[in-house]
């Protein structure tokens, strides 16, 4: 197939105006900005001859007519997105599915999921479409603000059902690797061989609000004394679990009423830790649920766990990861590896109804998830041009 770079590379300029915001996107799912993206993205597959749906969860596809390889990502962002995460997937989705039809074949589908980065819950619309969730629950599913996911997809109007799965032979997703590894290595390409699990819950502590000047310290019940003692304790816990790719955040913390003359009567915030191996993951939830319980007994406070979510790792297909690795080392001899994928995507919940890989290219700096996030014109060109063999070789 004659893919075309420089066509590809305006479609992701073209769709970086949708929430731009300095170099990176506000581009959260179902805000308009999402919207008027993912409407655009069905024209463009409309434009490439593909059949373009956009499904009840707001996932738009461009399905070609035949069974065969599905390739893509998301353009939903966070609050405050790079231009190339999931971004990168679905253009370059859409320019070897373009290209592949513009050759007579083979047939190869696009796909924009909904909700990868988890405005409402964790890779709602892949979740959906791959039973993992059904639309009903995802309709309960309430984002920061309030919104529900129920509510806010009523902003784009369903125009197709969704695909079955048994019209694909397997998935390739390209995205920019989001980590240091390739870009300190001065490699152009990764073909990741497994996605890690990851699991999330929602810490309270409740103690006494009061006056930040009259308390006295000994009486006070202080919340935000308290997540400070659990922060400690929990990188001590952890600490004992740490293996080469475990990694650690608490990265939303509410502090109420949040007033600096108050003394702080809540505090709520999100746990959220990642590793290839489940029962690791398994031992790093009880070691934070027991270190809840002990820092709220020493600092008299009630607490409470909820909103807990789990995503088991995912290994990614064998004989697809060979077809990435033979076009990896095609378009970039020597400069390539096989790793694990630290982000978690959609390609974990697609890997439970098909064949399913990934391929990485360089994020400048290892950074994302920012305004600052960038790839190299050429690294973005090499992965087009991976995913364009793999995708030729897996479809022959
Ligand atoms: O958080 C992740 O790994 C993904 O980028 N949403
Ligand atoms: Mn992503
Ligand atoms: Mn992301």
């Amino acid at each position: 197939m004659d893919i075309k770079p420089e066509r590809f590379l305006a479609d992701l300029r073209e769709l970086r105006t949708f929430g731009a915001c300095g170099t990176g996107v506000i581009r959260p799912a179902f805000s308009d900005a999402d919207i008027a993206a993912r409407r655009w993205y069905a024209d463009r597959c409309t434009g490439a001859g593909l059949e373009a749906r956009i499904d009840s969860a707001g996932n738009v596809w461009g399905l070609a007519a035949g069974r065969g390889i599905l390739t893509g990502s998301h353009t939903d962002t966070q609050p405050e997105g790079g231009w190339l995460d999931g971004a990168l997937g679905t253009i370059a989705g859409l320019e070897v599915a373009r290209a592949a039809r513009e050759a007579g074949g083979p047939p190869i589908s696009a796909v924009s999921f909904q909700d990868e980065e988890g405005r409402f819950g964790a890779l709602t619309g892949s979740d959906i479409w791959s039973g993992r969730l059904t639309v009903v629950a995802a309709d309960g599913l309430r984002a920061d603000d309030g919104a529900t996911f129920g509510d806010a997809r009523r902003g784009l109007p369903s125009t197709g059902k969704a695909p079955s799965s048994t019209m694909f032979t397997g998935f390739i997703e390209l995205h920019i690797e989001q980590g240091p590894v390739l870009d300190t290595s001065g490699e152009t390409l990764g073909v990741v061989t497994d996605i890690v699990g990851a699991r999330q819950m929602t810490v309270r502590f409740a103690g006494e609000q009061n006056h930040a000047g009259t308390t006295p310290m000994r009486l006070r019940r202080d919340a935000v004394t308290g997540f400070a003692a659990f922060h400690a304790e929990l990188k001590q816990c952890f600490g004992a679990h740490l293996g080469a790719d475990t990694v650690w955040t608490i990265g939303q913390v509410d502090v109420r009423p949040n007033a600096s003359s108050v003394v702080p009567g809540e505090v709520r915030f999100t746990v959220q830790w990642r590793d290839p191996s489940e029962a690791r993951l398994s031992d790093m939830e009880a070691a934070a649920r027991a270190a809840v319980t002990k820092v709220a007994a020493a600092h008299h406070l009630e607490a409470s766990i909820s909103d807990a979510w789990a995503l088991s790792p995912a290994k990614m297909d064998a004989r697809l990861v060979d077809a990435c690795a033979g076009a990896a080392e095609g378009v970039a001899p020597g400069r390539w590896r096989r790793m694990i994928s630290g982000a978690i995507h959609d390609a974990r919940n697609v890997a439970r109804l098909m064949p399913s890989a990934m391929l990485f290219v360089p994020s400048i700096g290892g950074v994302s998830h920012t305004f600052d996030e960038d790839t190299r014109e050429k690294d973005l060109v090499a992965g087009l041009r991976a995913l364009a063999a793999a995708a030729a070789q897996i479809s022959g």
